[in-house]
């Protein structure tokens, strides 16, 4: 699942020339027994199967062996902090980082003690396992790294980068069903394209997610047009 994904896109293309490199880990080949046994019953009984922590154990003293020490271990567990555009600034600067993906219902508590130095949740809702978290904060921290994305001013200008909601966007035809694009974005007026542009992230951002205004860097035009707005 993790290999399918990471091998598509602007992360495939990236992998591809080097600039980033993921490797792929199957807890099974960290594993002694004949039936390679991953989980076991969990002391105290209850439902479901709890992975076990040896596998895990092992798994991370092969990757420090073969590539040093990893500059943070991660646990994608829903019991994790929520996953956000910091988290991913502070992962890109990492050199080598290790994502460990739990599955069924839970991971031996051992694992949390010695290997974990960060437990990330990308949402308040279950997966079956840890593998698409995974592949979630790859993507995300990767795009992050100087080079994976061609142009750097748009990841600059990302959404959580600054704080707001994107901007509504347009291309052609300029009349859909009757359904016509804004007419200030024909005007060829960078200036009050800029300005409209503004405005717009700021009333999305006001309207669906109120809460980011608390934290973003606005500028003054955007500052104004948040005021604008509350004056309605
Ligand atoms: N594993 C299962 N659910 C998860 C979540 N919401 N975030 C990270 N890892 C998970």
């Amino acid at each position: 699942m993790v290999k399918a994904m990471l091998g598509e896109g602007v992360l495939g293309r990236a992998v591809e020339r080097g600039v980033v490199t993921v490797g792929v880990h199957d807890l099974r080949d960290y594993t002694s027994d004949r039936h390679r046994t991953v989980d076991d019953v969990p002391y105290g009984g209850g439902p479901g199967m709890v992975l076990k922590a040896e596998p895990f154990v092992r798994a991370c003293e092969g990757i420090r062996r073969d590539h040093g020490e990893p500059a943070s271990v991660a646990l994608m567990s829903p019991q994790g902090r929520p996953f956000r555009h910091a988290e991913a600034v502070r992962f890109s600067q990492l050199r080598h980082m290790v994502l460990l993906c739990g599955r069924y219902e839970g991971v031996d508590e051992r694992v949390r003690d010695q290997l974990v130095t960060d437990e990330v949740s990308i949402g308040d809702y279950v997966l079956s396992g840890g593998e698409l978290a995974a592949a979630v904060v790859v993507e995300a921290v990767a795009r992050l790294v100087p080079g994976v994305v061609g142009d750097a001013e748009s990841v600059r200008q990302d959404s959580f980068a600054r704080g707001l909601l994107d901007y509504p966007d347009y291309t052609r035809p300029a009349s859909l069903d009757g359904h016509a694009v804004p007419e200030v974005l024909l005007s060829g007026h960078h200036g009050a394209i800029r300005t409209w542009r503004k405005r717009q992230a700021v009333r999305r951002t006001r309207e669906r997610r109120p809460e980011l205004l608390e934290h973003a860097v606005l500028d003054d035009e955007e500052r104004a047009a948040l005021s604008a707005l509350e004056n309605e």
